[in-house]
């Protein structure tokens, strides 16, 4: 594919073509930055949040996950910080009413000093605006625009407004006879899965006996009121994020901190995509309540992004929920403390959160996994896409085709569907010759296909075809959910 632009357009389009994902309420012309999970597309986030959720709760021993609810008491997000601090700088273009995070105007005038050989000064503006944005210095940071000449891609001028602070969190009431304006009715969506564990902390740990250092994970649904919202699934207004709050000793974040992103890392390569895909980005600018962070960054169509974040959170969020709350949130650690003999005693936790965007995560995957392969010989024009998922994320593992729809060799391929169905999810499909078969499998990333014909009917053999090499073998057929078992696990 000519360039990245292009290659992510192509994705897209597959990936609704496909029935991966869809714009939300796309009858009615669609819902900005909200996106459907389409029959493939579901299966394939299925698949990543077990990866995840598996890996975290099964693996690590002293890690249990949660389900919280979305809405939680208001004050929650007063303790959290997020009603005063989770804001983004903006700037409006006067002539277009368009507004930009300030971040990602000067970000994407920084790539296009880049594409056109200007390296040193994309690297200046950058490092130029991480100075400003650390300091919040809004009047630097709007003269740092103006004097880089920064275009309104909508209007084309450079007539800014000042910067002004925007809050992220969408808020909604509770109750049918208020009015809108009623704070005390005002409930929040949450804008992060974290402050669920964290309001869960004592009852988890409580009820399931759990010492420091352990970790609380979830799943689940955040939502943030984006405004620069144009990267397909990569920015949502609704998406679903895999947190781990990892709860440890005061004094020993450091460590844990390294820990976790060295697990973190493991866990990302251990899918195969390959080291140069991923790096590790420390912030500059601090969340409200770290005092670490990194990011590791994927290679997306789009350049190398957030993919997930790392976080040292301190105390933060629980000494503020004890301060709010006024209901103690303190553990009891009995473990002898080396230095004086006697039991650490109580106190508040620390806390290293590791946090994974799943629809990021899913186009990591999609963006990675997508090919187009000329296979053209000199005889004949030829090409297919193909999604090489890992075998383990793929929404189907196993395609059945019986190479005629007569003869007996559909009811043999039900059998095949019928022993390999309740193990894996399986598809099965009579319509078309088995080469365009074949190829709608490669479009949605099935590993293996097998097909069934006459000699089946002889000898009990199926070929099964394996997706990324498009070789053929022979195998019978009670080997058949022995291979894919092995593949997928
Ligand atoms: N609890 C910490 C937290 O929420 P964050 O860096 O704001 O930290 C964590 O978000 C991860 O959630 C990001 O690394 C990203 O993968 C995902 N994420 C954040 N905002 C998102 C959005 N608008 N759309 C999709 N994923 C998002």
């Amino acid at each position: 594919m000519a360039n990245d632009s292009n290659r992510f357009q192509a994705i897209i389009s597959h990936a609704k073509e496909y029935g991966f994902v869809f714009p939300s309420s796309e009858i009615y012309d669609g819902l900005q930055a909200v996106y459907d999970y389409g029959q493939w597309g579901s299966e394939l986030k299925k698949n990543i949040k077990d990866y995840w959720w598996d890996s975290m709760t099964r693996m690590y021993e002293n890690i249990v996950g949660i389900d919280a609810a979305i809405f939680m008491h208001p004050t929650t997000w007063k303790a959290s910080g997020h009603i005063d601090n989770f804001n983004d700088p903006m700037i409006d273009n006067k002539d277009s009413k368009k507004r930009y995070r300030v971040d990602h105007l000067i970000e994407a005038h920084a790539e296009l000093l880049k594409t056109g050989g200007k390296e040193k000064e994309s690297d200046d503006l950058l490092a130029s605006m991480d100075a400003l944005l650390a300091k919040d210095d809004f009047a630097g940071l709007k003269k740092l625009i103006e004097d880089n000449k920064i275009k309104c891609a909508v209007s084309g001028t450079s007539n800014w407004t000042d910067i002004r602070q925007f809050n992220l969190m969408f808020s909604t009431e509770f109750g049918s006879t208020v009015s809108s304006d009623d704070e005390d009715n005002k409930v929040y969506l949450r804008p992060e899965t974290a402050q669920g564990i964290f309001v869960n902390f004592l009852n988890v740990q409580k009820t399931g006996r759990m010492k420091i250092p352990f970790g609380i994970a979830q799943i689940g649904k955040a939502f943030r009121n984006e405004i620069v919202a144009r990267q397909f699934i990569f920015r949502m207004r609704e998406f679903e994020q895999m947190e781990m709050q990892f709860f440890i000793q005061p004094g020993t974040q450091k460590k844990w901190y390294e820990y976790w992103k060295e697990e973190r890392m493991k866990w990302h390569l251990a899918l195969g995509f390959g080291k140069e895909q991923y790096r590790f980005h420390d912030h500059i600018k601090l969340a409200h309540y770290a005092d670490a962070a990194c990011d590791i960054e994927f290679n997306f169509p789009i350049g190398f992004k957030e993919l997930e974040g790392i976080h040292s959170r301190t105390d933060f969020d629980l000494k503020n929920h004890q301060e709010y709350s006024k209901k103690k949130q303190q553990y009891f650690d009995n473990e002898i403390d080396p230095a004086i003999g006697k039991p650490y005693g109580n106190y508040i936790p620390y806390v290293i959160e590791t946090s994974i965007g799943l629809d990021r995560m899913f186009l990591a995957v999609l963006s990675h996994c997508y090919e187009e392969q000329d296979l053209s010989t000199p005889e004949k024009q030829d090409s297919r896409v193909v999604l090489r998922f890992p075998s383990k994320l793929a929404p189907m593992k196993l395609a059945v085709l019986p190479l005629m729809k007569k003869d007996g060799l559909p009811e043999i391929a039900r059998k095949i569907m019928d022993d390999c169905k309740t193990s894996f999810r399986c598809f099965y499909e009579e319509k078309d010759t088995i080469g365009k078969r074949y190829r709608r499998m490669d479009a949605i990333g099935t590993p293996f296909c097998v097909t069934v014909d006459h000699q089946t009917k002889e000898d009990n053999t199926v070929t099964i075809r394996y997706r990324d090499s498009m070789k053929q073998d022979r195998v019978a057929i009670d080997r058949v959910k022995e291979i894919v078992l092995a593949a997928i696990i």
